[in-house]
């Protein structure tokens, strides 16, 4: 560690570090997050435009997404030795999450900028190979550090609700258009470079890719949505479905929204720890979001009356190598 530097300076340095932060993963790669620069800190909020609404109904994503950035952050920060430390301090009006202020020390941190660079999310085939149970217990006893529980459910067990939680999903007006908002299905969409979910990371092939923009334009999606088209879409995600590996759930105890940032930096460690051991990850909210879901997962998981599921992401051994295909993009950082 390098040792305690002047608060000025601890806080201009961290805009050096805000590109490798954002490489955080969020919901529909909206990178919804801002850094509000003050004398002798900065909050970190979120941009209302860049907030997902029927997708996120609860803004549990939003939340989830604004901290796997903070820890992203942190860890970026830690890298060059700035010390910075993080206030929980969540407000919607002012639409913010809390506060980074000078710290003595940096953030104390096993990981490194480029654990960071590599991270990607995975929603291709996966292999048979079943991940091993101890980096499993590992994940549960981190969850466990931070107040959490991770409950390991099998993939076979989760698949019938996965499929109805696609149904609710895809049938959803508002959630549809706001997919499409947000899908980039060929290179020459102009933010294809910037944000949103590309064809390559949704894994979608040419046929896929045709059917997707002609199923969901407004005039086809109206037409066929009485005739069952719901059902007809999922099987775009089958790969989201398929097989026999291991669904992680993190639950938190209680109803309170601010316990869901402290989540997402969860999630970092936790998918950060898995990535070093060749594990990808591949969260699915809208099994959570679900109304006609989310009951029986908590029951899936074991859940007691206080715990309610906030994060649920698929683990395993990618078929092909995700390194071979090009990442979720990222925006320029606005000029200050
Ligand atoms: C809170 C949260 C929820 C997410 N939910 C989903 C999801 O429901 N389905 C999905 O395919 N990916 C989901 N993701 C993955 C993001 O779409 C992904 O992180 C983003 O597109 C950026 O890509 P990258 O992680 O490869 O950088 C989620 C990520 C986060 C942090």
């Amino acid at each position: 560690m390098t040792s305690p530097e002047n608060t000025t300076t601890s806080l201009d340095r961290l805009r050096e570090v805000a590109v490798e932060a954002a490489r955080a993963a969020n919901a529909h790669n909206t990178q919804p997050w801002e850094l509000r620069p003050g004398t002798d800190r900065i909050e970190v909020g979120w941009r209302a435009e860049d907030a997902l609404g029927p997708s996120d109904p609860a803004h549990r994503d939003l939340r989830l997404s604004l901290g796997t950035y903070v820890e992203s952050l942190l860890i970026a920060a830690a890298e060059q030795g700035i010390a910075v430390d993080f206030e929980l301090d969540l407000d919607t009006e002012t639409r913010r999450v809390g506060r980074l202020r000078p710290a003595v020390w940096p953030y104390d941190t096993g990981f490194r900028t480029s654990d960071i660079a590599g991270r990607r999310v995975w929603r291709g085939a996966w292999k048979p190979q079943q991940v091993d149970t101890k980096a499993i217990g590992a994940a549960q006893e981190t969850a466990r550090a931070a107040g959490f529980r991770v409950a390991a459910i099998s993939a076979v067990a989760a698949r019938p609700l996965l499929v109805r939680a696609y149904h609710w999903f895809f049938g959803d007006p508002g959630i549809a258009e706001e997919l499409m908002a947000w899908t980039r299905l060929s290179p020459r969409h102009p933010k294809y470079h910037s944000d949103g979910l590309n064809d390559v990371m949704l894994v979608l092939n040419r046929v896929e890719r045709f059917l997707m923009g002609l199923l969901f334009s407004p005039a086809v999606y109206r037409a066929l949505r009485p005739l069952g088209l719901p059902r007809l879409l999922t099987p775009l995600s089958s790969s989201a479905t398929a097989g026999d590996g291991v669904v992680l759930v993190i639950l938190g105890k209680g109803e309170d929204t601010a316990q869901e940032v402290a989540a997402g930096r969860l999630v970092t460690r936790l998918w950060l720890d898995l990535f070093r051991q060749g594990i990808y990850v591949h969260p699915q909210s809208h099994v959570i979001d679900c109304p006609r879901t989310v009951g029986d997962l908590a029951a899936l998981c074991g859940a007691e009356d206080s715990e309610r599921p906030l994060v649920f992401f698929r683990v395993g051994i990618p078929a092909v190598d995700p390194s071979l295909r090009p990442r979720h993009p990222r925006r320029d950082l606005p000029q200050q």
